[in-house]
């Protein structure tokens, strides 16, 4: 089974990742914990590029990065994991390229399907959403390093709208302003729903 977990950075997905998968191994379910930009070469390369000065990469330029990022993470990570019959929960995953290269001008729906003709979907994708001041708090609270060139507000506000926008039966909704805990019930719940 794979979970992904997406919204805006600040939204608490870390840290509601990590919730979730001690609360499966809890329940003897075997959880990988894996997230996106990955360690891989790509991934590192991207986060350099984030942690830069300067958004000099084209939206295409970026979007095709990510995408490779992705195509190391599930060949390397994703896709053995399912195979061993692992629950898979991933910290971001190809909707935070349609957000985010989305909000740079580039079609969402497009974004979705080019990672759909290589990337695994999943059986549950959890939204975490919360009003933009919520989450520029958050993030200046447990900033430990400069703001990364993607959390610039004006940014931020437009990948929340594009998040707004996406549908469909695997997608939940999670309101996020609450307290951790309370938000990790919800998401609990839903997973144990959907694994029985
Ligand atoms: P983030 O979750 O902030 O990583 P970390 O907490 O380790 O710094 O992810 C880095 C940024 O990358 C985040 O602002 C969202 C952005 N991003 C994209 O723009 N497109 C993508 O496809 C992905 C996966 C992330």
């Amino acid at each position: 089974m794979l979970i992904a977990l997406e919204g805006v950075d600040g939204a608490g997905k870390t840290t509601q990742t990590r919730l979730l998968a001690a609360a499966l191994e809890a329940r003897g379910r075997a959880a990988v914990l894996t997230r996106e930009p990955t360690e891989g070469p790509h991934g590192r390369q991207l986060r350099r590029y984030l942690a830069g000065r300067t958004r000099h990469l084209s939206p295409e330029e970026e979007l095709e990065l990510f995408t490779a990022d992705r195509r190391d993470h599930v060949r390397e990570t994703i896709a053995p994991a399912l195979a061993a019959g692992l629950v898979v929960i991933t910290d971001r995953y190809y909707y935070s390229s349609a957000a985010y290269q989305g909000a740079l001008g580039l079609d969402p729906a497009g974004i979705i399907a080019i990672n759909e003709a290589f990337a695994p979907r999943p059986h549950l994708v959890f939204i975490l959403s919360l009003s933009l001041e919520r989450a520029l708090a958050r993030l200046r609270e447990k900033r430990q390093h400069a703001p990364q060139v993607s959390e610039a507000p004006d940014y931020l506000s437009k990948v929340a709208a594009v998040y707004d926008t996406f549908q469909g039966d695997h997608l939940h909704r999670v309101d996020a302003s609450g307290p951790p805990e309370a938000v990790h019930s919800r998401i609990l719940t839903i997973t144990l729903d959907f694994l029985q």
